[in-house]
């Protein structure tokens, strides 16, 4: 067939059944990306004779005769107003989303919400695409407005993601899922399978090491239960990867998936955390496997404690509150779902993948596959969003495996279905929280019960529990708290790191708890957290009081209520008219500690190279956080330049020093640390070198009287220095979210009114960015509490495995937010800066049931609050 690329004349054969998105990235366009291959997302959009169209949905046959204009060929203005309003965070969706905005007349650019309705985005929240066509532009030459490093690749569809690349002679993999939620492999016919045209292997439990290991990530591997087998005899949940299948092809990979020829033994499945701790439930991990607390009753993590005696207070008090709420299971939806290669180069094993930790999963890897670190190098292309989901080893495990077995390069992509039934999710938990006052309005108890479900296997469950209650009790002062909190296996997809890391589920339960009391009591529910929200000299008394290494390096808590409480009053929407509306208010706030449990490690080496610029080398992937805008933007500040005159290489275990991992915000509080004192001791070196402490170091050169030394003529062999930092003392960020909304008693549909964000990032170095990211959490909270639930029937299985279904928010589902920053100055964090990129997540949920039952006197207890979920609530009380 013959076509038209990029105006350059293509003449291929499509396979059978091939999309046009999959031939464009076999031509090499590899801006047309894969996000769904369903329609729903719009990453792979392109213009066909100027009309732009989801190119996964479009055979490829029908390209025929057709002109194709893919993100890179795109000679539009739209691709440099998106830079210039730093449309994007991750940018796996920008090319798409680029190409569509390319083709709106100004009447479609009124209306947003319908021209765009066809692109998601999971990373910004729409607000920085829309400046972007508007033509509003945030980047200029002013620190705090510097352009991301990768900004002109990721508008122009050159930005190289993990799959961006072409290897010769690489083979795919596919995976023979389980049907069953717990169920024995009993055998397993390879026969058919081998026998299909370029199948080159099946592997199943009985070729893999029997090694137990977790695939959640840490600093410390000994913080997570070993409970995961690479490949293993026993199903635990429907979708585990029970074989899988290497061949030439995908179409032929998937081929042998289909005629593989499994026996399966059922066994009794648990699909709820009380059904697996009732008397007699099976035993879903019966091996001697390490640091599960009760395998018995299936108990893989518990957090218990008890400060004061709140039985006392709860007798005493004037006020006291109930709050019960179920948090549902939802998913991270990056848009780039989990993928890695693997191949040798010579005796040593190479993996690029999607991850957010290169380093624990190189050494991990080494673990299960008995090969020297050394030997193996993990490396991390730009990646497509993460939110915690890629801080577990879910791909590279099983395709170093192969690569290394076979000595040749293997690719496994997932599918958008296996990201929903076979990755994971933010922990469901129930969560109780009890709360109690004395008459004046002080808070006298506040207690936690919480029952998280774990699905199949650890991963950070233990960890998230910890980090669920102890920010979540500690941000109130008072004399009496307990907690009591346990994590359970159950027969589903398992549950994982996931951004906020357990708060957003319990603040749930505490903030609705509190306002309840506040009103109760009848006091304001900002005045009544002003009175007792923790303050700098307070003890940290969270799960567990005692010793620790947070601190208060800067205090915004107070500013951020004052700066929320003064927007809400302001520029509200009007209220729908007609008397099924109600209209609410309401709020609630988060405390968060800045560094991941079990410690976390970065180093930074920055170097002036004889060229004149200088190469900073840090080991933390850039996934949409932002990172490497701030590590650039540090070291300039720091030694006088401009960022563009720094090299970043980084998230290469070959090339740059470890780094345990970019999640928690660590890639700025820690990583950036490192960078700081890194570019702060280079600065030391460079007076010493020019024999002048007074020289002023310049973006041109070092000013020593009236002489300008050129930086080239500065560089020495010894100008190079590595720092590092580990994420101690930790320091304390504050959130608070604020919203009025509107909600019809007739329908259940809720409206927006106003949304405000208040954040205590410390100092906040790139506003630009800084904006974006709280943008981005409250959007995709806001998704949390309105629309999304990863489904599951009586059989284990996700009903809901797609975009179309599960429904993350669109263009039209997000309202415009107001980001406020609290002026404070971290003394810990690099310059005064403290993380934000998790934390806005947290309050959101809570500030909306405030809000709601403000509107209508209903607690909604169990998001999401989709229009049928609050009529049925409304008409059920
Ligand atoms: Fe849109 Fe990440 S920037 S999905």
């Amino acid at each position: 067939m013959h076509l038209t690329i990029n105006n350059s004349p293509h003449s291929c054969t499509p396979a059978a059944g091939q999309c046009l998105r999959s031939l464009l990235r076999d031509q090499g366009c590899y801006g047309v990306k894969k996000g769904c291959d369903a329609g729903d997302c719009g990453a792979c959009t392109v213009l066909i004779d100027g009309t732009p169209v989801h190119s996964c949905l479009v055979p490829a046959w029908q390209a025929e005769g057709r002109a194709i204009t893919t993100i890179e060929g795109l000679d539009h203005p739209m691709a440099q107003a998106f830079m210039d309003a730093q449309g994007f965070q991750c940018g796996f969706c920008t090319g798409g989303m680029i190409v569509t905005a390319s083709t709106l007349t100004q009447a479609q650019r009124t209306d947003l919400p319908r021209a765009m309705k066809g692109n998601l985005c999971r990373c910004t929240g729409y607000r920085a695409q829309a400046d972007a066509i508007a033509g509003i532009a945030h980047v200029d030459q002013a620190p705090g407005q510097a352009a991301a490093p990768d900004a002109h690749a990721v508008t122009h569809g050159t930005a190289p993601f993990t799959l961006d690349v072409a290897i010769p002679g690489l083979l795919h993999m596919r995976l023979l899922r389980s049907p069953h939620a717990h169920a024995r492999l009993v055998a397993i016919d390879r026969t058919a399978a081998l026998a299909i045209p370029g199948v080159v292997a099946v592997f199943t439990h009985q070729d893999v090491p029997a090694h137990l290991y977790s695939t959640a990530r840490h600093e410390h591997a000994s913080i997570d239960p070993d409970d995961t087998r690479l490949m293993d005899d026993t199903a635990r949940h429907v979708g585990q990867r029970m074989a899988a299948i290497v061949a030439e092809t995908v179409a032929a990979a998937e081929a042998g998936v289909a005629v593989l020829a499994p026996e399966w033994q059922p066994l009794p499945a648990i699909l709820t955390p009380a059904a697996a701790m009732a008397p007699g439930a099976p035993v879903l991990h019966d091996k001697h496997t390490s640091r599960i607390p009760d395998p018995a009753r299936n108990i893989v993590g518990r957090v218990q404690g008890t400060h004061g005696d709140p039985a006392a207070a709860f007798a005493a008090a004037a006020a006291t509150a109930d709050i019960t709420v179920d948090v549902q299971r939802i998913q991270h939806a990056a848009l780039e779902t989990h993928a890695a290669i693997a191949w040798m180069d010579g005796r040593r094993l190479v993996i690029r993948s999607s991850t957010q930790v290169p380093f624990l999963v190189r050494d991990t890897l080494a673990t299960l596959l008995g090969i020297a670190p050394g030997d193996i190098r993990v490396y991390a292309a730009r990646v497509g969003g993460g939110f915690g989901g890629k801080q577990e080893m879910l791909v590279e495990d099983i395709v170093g495996f192969a690569a290394h077995s076979l000595g040749r390069a293997v690719q496994l992509e997932l599918t958008r279905e296996e990201q929903f039934q076979a990755t994971t999710t933010r922990h469901p938990m129930q969560v109780r929280a009890r709360a109690a006052a004395s008459a004046d309005g002080t808070l006298t108890a506040l207690t936690l019960h919480v029952v998280s479900d774990a699905g199949a296997y650890g991963n950070h469950s233990a960890c998230v529990l910890e980090n669920a209650c102890g920010p979540a009790l500690a941000q109130y002062r008072c004399a009496a708290k307990s907690v009591d909190a346990t994590a359970v296996y159950t027969n589903t997809v398992p549950a994982g790191a996931f951004r906020g890391y357990g708060l957003s589920q319990t603040l749930f339960a505490v903030e609705q708890a509190i306002d309840q009391l506040a009103r109760d009591l009848g006091q304001d529910p900002f005045a009544f957290r002003r009175r007792n929200m923790i303050r700098p000299g307070d003890a940290l008394i969270g799960a567990h009081a005692g010793q620790s290494d947070i601190e208060f390096g800067s205090y915004g808590l107070d500013q951020c209520l004052d700066l929320a409480e003064a927007a809400l009053a302001q520029d509200n929407a009007p209220a729908p008219d007609g008397p099924e509306w109600r209209v609410g208010t309401g709020m609630a706030m988060t405390m968060i500690d800045t560094v991941p449990p079990g410690g976390h490690r970065a180093e930074s080496r920055l170097s002036l190279a004889p060229d004149g610029q200088f190469d900073l080398h840090v080991g933390t992937v850039e996934f949409g956080n932002g990172t490497s805008t701030v590590h650039r933007q540090v070291a300039a500040e720091i030694l006088g330049i401009t960022p563009g005159a720094i090299r970043l290489h980084r998230a290469d275990t070959d090339a740059v020093s470890h780094d345990t991992g970019a999640y928690g915000s660590t890639g700025v509080v820690v990583a950036a640390r490192a960078t700081e004192l890194a570019a702060r001791a280079l600065r030391t070196k460079i007076l010493a070198a020019v024999d002048d402490p007074a020289a002023q170091l310049t973006p041109q050169g070092v000013r020593t009287g009236e002489t300008l030394h050129p930086w080239a003529s500065v560089a020495a062999p010894g100008l190079a220095v590595v720092r590092r930092a580990d994420g101690s003392p930790r320091s304390l960020a504050f959130n608070v979210h604020a919203i009025r909304l509107a909600v019809n008693t007739g329908t259940g549909e809720i409206r927006t009114l106003r949304s405000v964000h208040a954040a205590d990032a410390g100092r906040v170095l790139n506003p630009m960015q800084c904006r974006g990211q709280v943008e981005g959490g409250v959007a995709q909270a806001i998704g949390a509490a309105l629309h999304e639930i990863v489904r599951i029937d009586d059989h284990g299985r996700v009903t809901n495995p797609a975009f179309r279904t599960y429904h993350i928010p669109s263009w039209a589902d997000v309202p415009h937010t107001e980001v406020l920053f609290a002026d404070t100055h971290d003394t810990i964090g690099p310059l005064g800066a403290k993380p934000m990129s998790e934390s806005p997540f947290n309050p959101v949920g809570a500030a909306i049931a405030n809000a709601l039952y403000d509107a209508t006197g209903v607690r909604f207890t169990a998001p999401p609050f989709t229009a049928d979920r609050v009529w049925e609530h409304l008409n059920d009380r």
